[in-house]
């Protein structure tokens, strides 16, 4: 079993890694001071890994009861959020007792949030399911539920008790979804680990990945850790896990939530932010025909849908790396080297208008 340990201003967390991680943590759950746990899954993930983390649970000691939310973005809003505060109220959840987040990053911000407020906090036990929530979105804390404005705009942070990860859980994912959780693993690469970057241009293909996928998520949540534990509360470093998310959240917006997946948006938006610090004079010349490069050997988006300008524009006025006139935006200097530039609003409009003439 691969581990590893968080540490978040006073929180300490273990993440372990291993096909049937779920079951052998049995000892570990069966410590656990309440006996019940609430597990929030999705419309897809409730049927295929439901009946594992029951058993795994029951065998424990723990009495599961299932929660279950339509699959996809739209659930991250306050309606779903209430069904669960409801259904934690009909099982008589307690402040001892545990809330299992079972499934892929909606499930796991929505349940983190759910768990962060009801009964001002109750553990969260992060169980992902896909790449993306096993990289990331599953450690550091970060739980939300969207707004009609604009996607997280509404969370806390709330550091789960335990990241529990069965890479074997990626055998289910589409090809999307695969594609989806590999642009955030280019990420880490692009902005901490050249080495990596290196091992994703070497292997090629997805298929060339298939088997290294266990140690590549091993990698990525380490440097996630790296940067949580520097920075916690994302108010410096960890900013620079945001690296094409300028772009990424506002062709999310902008274009309506599903029409990309997350790790989607964030390939078009790495790939802008390298163009960008290009023209800023941050990146070297050739760095993003680089990440290009390595997008298409994935079957990544390189082309964005064509999109409204002014939706565009509109979308990334909601920011949240912003203060006053100036957005802080993360470029690279290099390959595994990112930066933080403070930017200005005026500049990145200009950008995000060239961005939409080019998607056309
Ligand atoms: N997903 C970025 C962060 O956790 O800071």
């Amino acid at each position: 079993m691969l581990s590893l340990s968080v540490t978040a201003g006073d929180a300490v967390y273990d993440i372990h890694i291993s096909p049937g991680v779920w079951e052998a943590s049995a000892e570990a759950l069966a410590r656990w001071r309440g006996r019940r746990a609430a597990v929030v899954a999705d419309s897809n993930t409730a049927p295929l890994f439901r009946p594992r983390m029951a058993a795994a649970l029951t065998a424990s000691g723990i009495t599961p009861t299932l929660l279950t939310v339509p699959a996809g973005e739209a659930s991250k809003c306050h309606a779903q959020l209430l069904s669960l505060y409801t259904g934690f109220l009909d099982m008589a959840l307690t402040r001892a007792d545990l809330v299992v987040a079972l499934g892929g990053g909606v499930v796991g911000d929505l349940a983190g949030y759910a768990a962060a407020t009801y009964l001002r906090g109750v553990p969260l036990l992060q169980a992902p399911t896909t790449l993306l929530a096993q990289v990331d979105s599953s450690v550091g804390g970060k739980v939300a539920v969207n707004l009609p404005q604009g996607k997280n705009l509404v969370g806390a942070f709330c550091q789960p008790a335990l990241v529990l990860i069965d890479p074997d859980t990626l055998r289910t994912l589409d090809a999307r979804q695969l594609g989806a959780g590999l642009g955030e693993v280019i990420k880490y690469g692009c902005i901490a680990d050249a080495a990596l970057f290196a091992q994703l241009e070497a292997a090629g293909s997805r298929a060339a990945l298939a088997s290294m996928l266990p140690d590549i998520v091993c990698r990525c949540c380490r440097i996630k850790a790296g940067y949580v534990a520097r920075d916690p509360l994302d108010f410096g470093p960890r900013m620079e896990l945001n690296f094409g998310h300028t772009l990424g959240h506002a062709l999310e917006n902008a274009l309506g939530y599903g029409a990309l997946l997350h790790g989607e948006a964030v390939c078009l938006g790495m790939l802008a932010a390298a163009r960008w610090g290009e023209a800023a004079g941050v990146t070297p010349p050739g760095t993003s025909a680089r990440i290009r490069a390595l997008l298409t050997a994935l079957g990544l988006p390189t082309d964005a849908p064509p999109v409204p300008p002014e939706a565009l524009a509109r979308a990334a006025k909601l920011d949240k790396k912003a203060a006053g006139d100036t957005v802080q935006l993360v470029l690279l200097s290099g390959i595994g080297r990112a930066v933080l530039r403070p930017t200005s609003r005026a500049q990145l409009a200009a950008w995000l208008r060239e961005e939409a003439r080019a998607c056309g």
